[in-house]
């Protein structure tokens, strides 16, 4: 499976979204990480559907949309519209999780279902026919620029090691804290898409820094 790069804009500067967007893309990003968050799942609030329809206009990365947010239902069709590629959902803010992944494939948009630090990975395991990608969190969610946590190492390599012996090739994405000096550990660990943001937006070069970043996950 190819390795992927997808910036979190959560940490660009927002005054100018789109020169930063266009200036990670440049830099070879893969996919473009949209943290959505409704002030009620997470502490934070930050984008919706309207500055993800902003980004669309930019770029023809594909839209990583993480939904951080209570009921995703409730705003699936309105991030489709915006030009959503793929749409995490966290399971405890989905009261019916399969009918939620479902609904998004049904929309034509990749389903997915990003796993907070401390919710394991059992939850998966009558899923795995719903989901086209699966996002560990490796902080907890809510802000950029947290500290990865160390322990979520072998959460990796354990869900890599259940995708295999189930024979899903589902890509492993994982976010928080992921930088130069963690990344080569977690793709060592299995993981196959890198969301960064911190890593990548407060460092002075993008290009540079997505080149390092490269080299530090091609085996
Ligand atoms: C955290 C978000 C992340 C965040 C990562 O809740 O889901 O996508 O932007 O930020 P860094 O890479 O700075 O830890
Ligand atoms: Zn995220």
């Amino acid at each position: 499976m190819k390795k992927k790069i997808a910036p979190s804009i959560l940490s660009a500067d927002f005054a100018h979204l789109a020169d930063e967007i266009q200036a990670v893309a440049a830099a070879g990003a893969d996919y473009i990480h949209i943290d959505v968050m409704d002030g009620h799942f997470v502490p934070n609030i930050t984008i919706g559907p309207l500055v993800v329809e902003a980004v669309r206009r930019v770029t023809n990365l594909p839209l990583d949309v993480h939904l951080m947010i209570e009921e995703p239902d409730r705003y699936l069709k309105a991030f489709v519209h915006a030009g959503a590629n793929i749409i995490s959902v966290h399971p405890e803010a989905c009261r019916h999780l399969q009918r939620t992944l479902q609904t998004i494939r049904d929309r034509g948009v990749t389903p997915a279902v990003a796993l907070n630090p401390a919710t394991p990975l059992c939850v998966l395991d009558h899923v795995l026919d719903d989901v086209d990608m699966i996002l560990l969190m490796t902080v907890n969610p809510g802000f950029g620029g947290q500290s990865f946590i160390p322990s979520m190492l072998p959460k990796i390599k354990r869900l890599k090691t259940l995708l295999v012996k189930a024979g899903k090739k589902i890509p492993i994405e994982v976010d928080g804290g992921i930088a130069v000096n963690t990344i080569q550990k977690v793709a060592a660990a299995g993981a196959d898409i890198f969301v960064a943001g911190s890593g990548i937006f407060t460092t002075a070069d993008y290009k540079k820094t997505i080149r390092h970043m490269r080299q530090l996950i091609t085996p």
